[in-house]
């Protein structure tokens, strides 16, 4: 078994140990997402459920399928899941769902080992989703890891230690941020990586059937990349990037 997938068999305090998005600022705007297009017609999919907490806003859908490849995720997402949730232990580069769904969630659950499993798991994604369908994705902004180091060095710059804070935050970034890629080790030693949004882009539409994009931010919190300070709150939070994919036929 991969160490990736031992790793999320191990987790059993999910919010101390990863970020649950659901648990975040930004979850509102996902909730409201999900709730204008789920109706009782609806088949939908949460892909890389986690431990289920965006399950129960599927509720009222014909058909609910969660999809993760570690199965200690599938038993603790059961535990919050509605009734007629129907669980696939399923690895994203190879999601075979049923029948394509009218609705996909992808939650924090995009990582890839390679550019080439990127692009697979992309694939499968859209080729999941009916004619007309929706795909809802979010993943870890690249963009936001650099605004982070950015705005803790103008802190440190206003607190008069500009030259100390430029050689840490440097090393802090090497040893986390190693390559330009964005594949990235957390402090909890789990790879994950962080996108580029112009990078979803490119890769969706070499992906096929992207129609329509719609990309927003899911603010998340200071915490979630740095001790947290008084400062923080005077500017922005760091934020994950979502889009609201409409799912076409293959052209
Ligand atoms: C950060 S959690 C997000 C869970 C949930 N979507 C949420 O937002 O609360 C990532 C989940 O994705 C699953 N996952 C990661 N890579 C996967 C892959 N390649 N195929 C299937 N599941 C995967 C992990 O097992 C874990 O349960």
């Amino acid at each position: 078994m991969s160490t990736r997938i031992e790793f999320w068999n191990r987790m059993d305090n999910y919010e101390e140990s990863i970020i649950s998005l659901y648990h975040r600022p930004g979850t509102s705007q996902l909730l409201q997402r999900i709730a204008a297009i789920v109706t009782p017609e609806t088949t939908a999919a949460d892909i890389g459920c986690g431990h289920g907490y965006f399950l129960g806003e599927l509720a009222s859908a014909k058909r609910i399928l969660a999809v993760d490849y570690a199965q200690n995720s599938i038993d603790q997402a059961r535990t919050r899941a509605p009734r007629h949730t129907e669980f696939l232990l399923q690895h994203l580069a190879e999601l075979a769902l049923p029948e394509p769904v009218d609705l996909a969630l992808c939650f924090s659950a995009l990582m890839p080992e390679n550019h080439t499993q990127a692009l697979l798991m992309l694939e499968r994604l859209t080729h999941s989703i009916k004619a007309g369908g929706t795909l809802l994705l979010v993943v870890p902004a690249m963009e936001s890891l650099l605004y982070v180091i950015n705005q803790v060095h103008y802190h440190e710059v206003r607190q008069g230690r500009e030259k100390e804070s430029i050689s840490q935050r440097m090393s802090e970034f090497l040893s986390t941020f190693n390559n330009p890629l964005g594949y990235v080790r957390s402090s909890n030693g789990q790879v994950t990586k962080y996108w580029l949004a112009e990078e979803i882009v490119s890769q969706l539409q070499q992906a096929g059937r992207t129609m329509g994009l719609e990309q927003f931010k899911v603010p998340v919190t200071w915490r979630d990349y740095a001790a947290e300070a008084d400062w923080q709150q005077a500017v922005q939070p760091p934020w994950f990037w979502g889009w609201q994919i409409t799912c076409g036929v293959e052209s």
